[in-house]
């Protein structure tokens, strides 16, 4: 006779659905809406990290202490980024998106899921070399506060700067990239110039609502993590957000499912460099 009869049979799972219930009731995170697949993953890489056998030996040691916690919401929410990352896409923005924002009296943006800045100063170097970052302003906002205190801080190792100077040029950029930066010995720190117009704003697309109109909404490489129903709850959050006539930029790889039914306010500008607008009249003609 078995012992009880098993709903699941893949331990592993379980483990995964008790840490993410844990991290729910005890810290307020909830990332049960995330591609199961990749996150499961990213969890059991901790299980080296931390030099246990089994995920489940990790939750008492994360509601006890917060550090442990916090590494392990690092480790889903994955802050990879680059300046300058897909720089075609940028010299798209450069020449195509830029001066139809400067026909707005004034240009909010929204960046969504800004990891450790490396995107919210890439879209600020843009914005002035176009003369428009006076009358822009840039939310920039991330579920992560440690992220967010890296972006503000915008500190990064000297030795990154070299990979980033080829996507700046890549990206149609003609002045001197390094000059953005300010020199720290090991470090470069992003010159304070720039900031003037970032807002860093803790912004969690599982649960919060709509913070602003904006007319461009940067929202790349997050929606991958995200399962079906979560990446709709964003899609939607993205066009309430976005005036009529705004941009949505989303990553290379991130296609939307089932466009036509469920998004008619919005219409393709290019699929290739995944670029959308909000209709200007109601909704787009099918
Ligand atoms: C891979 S990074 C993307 C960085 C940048 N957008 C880019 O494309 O280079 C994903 C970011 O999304 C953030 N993120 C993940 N889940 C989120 C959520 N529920 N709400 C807001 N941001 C989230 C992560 O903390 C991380 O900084």
């Amino acid at each position: 006779m078995p012992l009880v009869k098993w709903k699941n049979h893949n331990t592993e799972d379980v483990e995964v659905g008790l840490m993410l219930n844990a991290l729910k009731e005890r810290y307020g995170y909830d990332f049960r809406g995330y591609a199961r697949a990749s996150l499961k993953r990213r969890l059991l890489e901790l299980t080296r990290y931390f030099e246990v056998a089994h995920l489940s030996e990790l939750i008492p040691a994360m509601l006890y202490d917060e550090a442990v916690a916090q590494t392990v919401i690092n480790s889903i929410s994955v802050p990879t980024s680059e300046f300058f990352r897909d720089a075609l896409v940028w010299k798209m923005i450069r020449q195509q998106v830029l001066p139809q924002l400067n026909t707005f009296p004034w240009i909010n943006i929204w960046q969504i899921g800004c990891g450790r800045g490396e995107e919210t100063y890439t879209l600020a170097i843009l914005l002035h070399e176009a003369g428009l970052l006076k009358k822009a302003r840039i939310f920039t906002s991330d579920i992560n506060p440690a992220f967010l205190e890296e972006a503000r801080a915008g500190c990064w190792s000297r030795r990154r700067l070299e990979g980033w100077r080829e996507g700046y040029l890549q990206a149609g950029g003609a002045g001197d990239f390094d000059s953005y930066f300010e020199d720290r010995g090991e470090e470069v720190a992003i010159r304070p110039e720039l900031k003037h117009s970032i807002e860093f704003v803790q912004h969690n697309l599982v649960e919060d609502e709509v913070f602003k109109e904006v007319q461009f909404v940067v929202c790349r490489n997050v929606l991958i993590y995200f399962a079906d129903e979560l990446q709709e709850r964003v899609l939607h959050l993205c066009t309430r957000s976005m005036e009529r006539g705004g941009y949505l930029l989303l990553g290379r790889s991130e296609r939307i499912m089932d466009f036509d039914e469920k998004y008619p306010e919005l219409e393709v500008l290019d699929s290739d460099f995944q670029l959308y607008r909000k209709v200007v009249g109601g909704e787009r003609h099918v």
